[in-house]
């Protein structure tokens, strides 16, 4: 199969979709593997490691959607990419069409197989391709936490560790997934005591089991969040309520228990933020103040990171790509359950439910496609 990997033109993208190992896994089964000049610049991943890899370097994205069968992207295309696209062509990569109405009609109209990153789903209900981003947002999160404490930027002046004689900052973190756990372990690692609020017993007890001592895990409830308030020196939102909105957790009146300079980072802000006076930021102008509380709300806390996230995303992607490109689309959703449900569109139907559902869009599983 020829496979295009391009180079993102979203705002501030700086991830890319495949790395110089990818391309050898690729090419290694026989593909021809299309990389567009300077795709991996911004993760520090020059041409030549691509080439040396065994890609082809093309010079324009126009090319490469001429050429390619399955085309690997971090992001969705773009407006203008649209017209690029071909029938039939395989595109894997994020796609969120249930937001994007715009996008989800264009790759309709061409007749492409759409498979969403985000979509992909084990059997167990683990979303494997979301997790590396969570892992990355939640150990970053502590980072952010740390420097903001400091007075300068708005803080509290407490340094996140301590030092011997004086007691460290106290971390809250509501939300024990994968973004909670993660920063819980950097916390606790910095040598913060960390209080961690969950509401899923089943996985209180694992996080208590695998997480140091100086973490204490609590259940969620409005009088614990309004008692953890009162001490925290940083809060960090990590819940999720799948397809629902983050429940708000904090309200504006809750603010009042925190003490000046505290910092709230709320990584759940993608799905609207725990916190009633969290909005949406950016890596440019990532705080601002309410009732002296400093809030770090960026929606896409790892592209700060782009190299790790690069690295880490395409740890989890390349195998899926390797059976899309070995087998097609078909064959692969009929293997691979996981792969079936990534796929979001199919030669101008909609395959995906929700994404049907949000659009009022007629829902065709994609075996009737196939049949
Ligand atoms: N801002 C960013 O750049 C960025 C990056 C990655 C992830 N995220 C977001 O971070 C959020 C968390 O992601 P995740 O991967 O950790 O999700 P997850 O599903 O692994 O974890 C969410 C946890 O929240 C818990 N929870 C639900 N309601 C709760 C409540 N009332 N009190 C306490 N805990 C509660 C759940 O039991 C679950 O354990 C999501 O909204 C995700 O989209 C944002």
């Amino acid at each position: 199969m020829i496979i295009g990997v391009l180079k993102e033109i979203k705002d501030n993208e700086n991830r890319v979709a495949a790395i110089p190992a990818t391309v050898e896994t690729l090419a290694s089964r026989g593909h021809t593997v299309l990389v567009q000049k300077g795709a991996g610049s911004g993760s520090g991943i020059g041409d030549q490691a691509f080439q040396s890899a065994g890609a082809k370097i093309v010079a324009a994205a126009r090319q490469i959607y001429k050429s390619a069968e399955l085309i690997l992207k971090v992001k969705e295309p773009l407006p203008q990419e649209y017209p690029l696209l071909r029938p039939g062509q395989i595109l894997f990569a994020y796609l969120h069409l249930a937001a994007d109405r715009g996008l989800t009609d264009a790759l309709l109209a061409r007749k492409i197989v759409g498979v969403a990153y985000e979509t992909i789903e084990t059997a167990d209900g683990r979303l494997p391709l979301l997790e590396p981003m969570s892992e990355v947002a939640g150990r970053m999160a502590v980072h952010v936490a740390a420097t903001y404490l400091a007075k300068p930027l708005g803080g509290r002046g407490v340094l996140l560790d301590g030092v011997p004689g004086v007691p460290p900052a106290t971390v809250v973190i509501l939300g024990g997934g994968i973004v909670g756990y993660n920063a819980a372990r950097v916390a606790a690692g910095a040598g913060a005591w960390v209080y961690l609020l969950e509401t899923n017993p089943v996985r209180m007890r694992y996080l208590d089991e695998v997480l140091p001592e100086n973490v204490t895990t609590l259940m969620s409830s409005r009088m614990s969040v309004e008692s953890c308030l009162r001490r925290a020196d940083v809060l960090i939102g990590a819940v999720l309520v799948p397809g629902a909105k983050a429940p708000r957790l904090v309200t504006r009146d809750m603010l009042k228990l925190m003490q000046p300079g505290a910092v709230i980072v709320d990584v759940a802000v993608d799905q609207g933020g725990c916190c009633e006076t969290s909005r949406p930021t950016t890596h440019s102008n990532p705080t601002y103040v309410v009732d002296g509380v400093v809030h770090y709300c960026v929606t896409n806390m790892p592209g700060a990171y782009a190299r790790t996230s690069t690295f880490a995303l395409t740890n989890v992607t390349t195998p899926y790509a390797a059976q899309i490109a070995d087998r097609g689309w078909l064959t692969a959703a009929r293997e691979n359950a996981e792969i079936a449900k990534g796929l979001n569109v199919v030669l101008g139907h909609v395959t995906n439910q929700p994404v049907a559902l949000a659009h009022r869009l007629r829902y065709v599983p994609w075996t009737k496609v196939a049949a």
